[in-house]
Order: structure tokens, then sequence, then C-alpha cells
């Protein structure tokens, strides 16, 4: 009687585990019509990384205008702004809602930002700070390609 205790607790803790794992790596997620993967989450989730977006739009507008000016003090500033210290997608709800490649292409980009204010700080010409945020684009813009977020209670 102990041990089918036991052996009932042993599989109901590896469903579990497997259960976690499965969503770590999944997330919340299904298939959509347009081919990309859909994130399901909540309006007011929805509306927070919306937010956060919103957000990483102004702050490749003010890098861009920067590099225009050669103001490399302010790339720096706008830079860092972004970086993984203001990253804002820490609800632990939301965050078991992101499949891992989501998770991951985030924390690239806003690590990124990180980089991109430390060369800026390091006396990088704004050339070469430009071709740094050409790799950053290319983030928004495979994630964009690969995931979308609709609301799901
Ligand atoms: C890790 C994935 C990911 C990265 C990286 C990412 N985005 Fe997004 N972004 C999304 C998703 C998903 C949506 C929702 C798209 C949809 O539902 O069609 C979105 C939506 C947006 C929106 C629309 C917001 C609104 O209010 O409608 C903007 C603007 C945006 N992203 C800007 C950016 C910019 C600029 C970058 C890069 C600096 C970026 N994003 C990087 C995933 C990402």
């Amino acid at each position: 009687m102990r041990n089918r205790l036991g052996l009932i607790a042993l599989v109901l803790w590896l469903v579990t585990a497997v259960g976690l794992g499965v969503l770590f790596v999944h997330g919340r997620t299904e298939k959509a019509p347009d081919g990309r993967t859909a994130i399901l989450m909540s309006a007011a989730e929805r509306d927070f990384v919306f937010t956060e977006m919103r957000g990483l739009l102004v702050a490749v507008r003010d890098i861009t205008a920067a590099l225009a000016e050669g103001d490399t003090v302010k790339v720096a500033a706008a830079a860092k702004a972004m970086g993984m210290g203001e990253a804002h997608d820490r609800a632990p709800a939301l965050l078991a809602k992101l499949p891992l490649d989501f998770k991951r292409l985030a924390m690239t980009l806003h690590g990124g930002f990180d980089e991109m204010a430390e060369a800026a700080a390091k006396g990088e010409t704004p050339a070469q700070l430009n071709t740094r945020l050409i790799a950053q684009l290319d983030r928004c813009t495979v994630c964009h390609a690969g995931f979308r977020i609709d609301v799901a209670q």
C-alpha cells in the first residue's frame, strides 16, 4: 500500500514536471491561420506587452535621431532605457504563457540594447552603432514574422 502511494506520488510528480517543462518551452500557444504562432493571453496582458512594444519603437526612433546627429551619448541613453535592467516583462503568469523562443528573442533584444549602450560609451562610431541597430531591428522583424498575440481568457 505504501509502495503504491509512493508510485502514485512519483507519477503525479512526473506529470507535473513534464507539464511544467512543456509549458516552459511552448507557453500558451496555438497555430494561427496566417502561419504564425499565436500566443494566447488576457486582454490586459496583451495591452501590457503592446505598451512595451510601443516603447521599443520610440527607443528605436530616438536612437535613429541621435545617430543622425552623431550624438553617441544620446544613443547610449536611449539604448540603456531598453536594456535588461529596464525589461518590464517580469509578471510570472505572463512569462509562463510565452514560448521559449519568444523569451529568448526578447532577452537577446534587451541584451543587445545594453551592448549598444556600452559600445556607445566606449566610443564606437555612429556607423558601427547603426550596424548594431540593424541587428536589433532584425530581432524585431524575426519575432513579428513568427508570433502574434491573440486574446483568450
Ligand atoms: C520576442 C518577440 C518580439 C520582439 C523581439 C519584438 N516584438 Fe514587437 N511585437 C511582438 C508581437 C508578438 C506583437 C503582436 C503582433 C500581432 O499580434 O500581430 C508585437 C507588436 C508590436 C507593435 C504593435 C503594438 C501595438 O500597440 O499595436 C509594435 C509597435 C512593435 N511590436 C514594435 C517592436 C519593435 C520596434 C521591436 C524591436 C526593437 C519589437 N517590436 C520587437 C513581438 C516582438
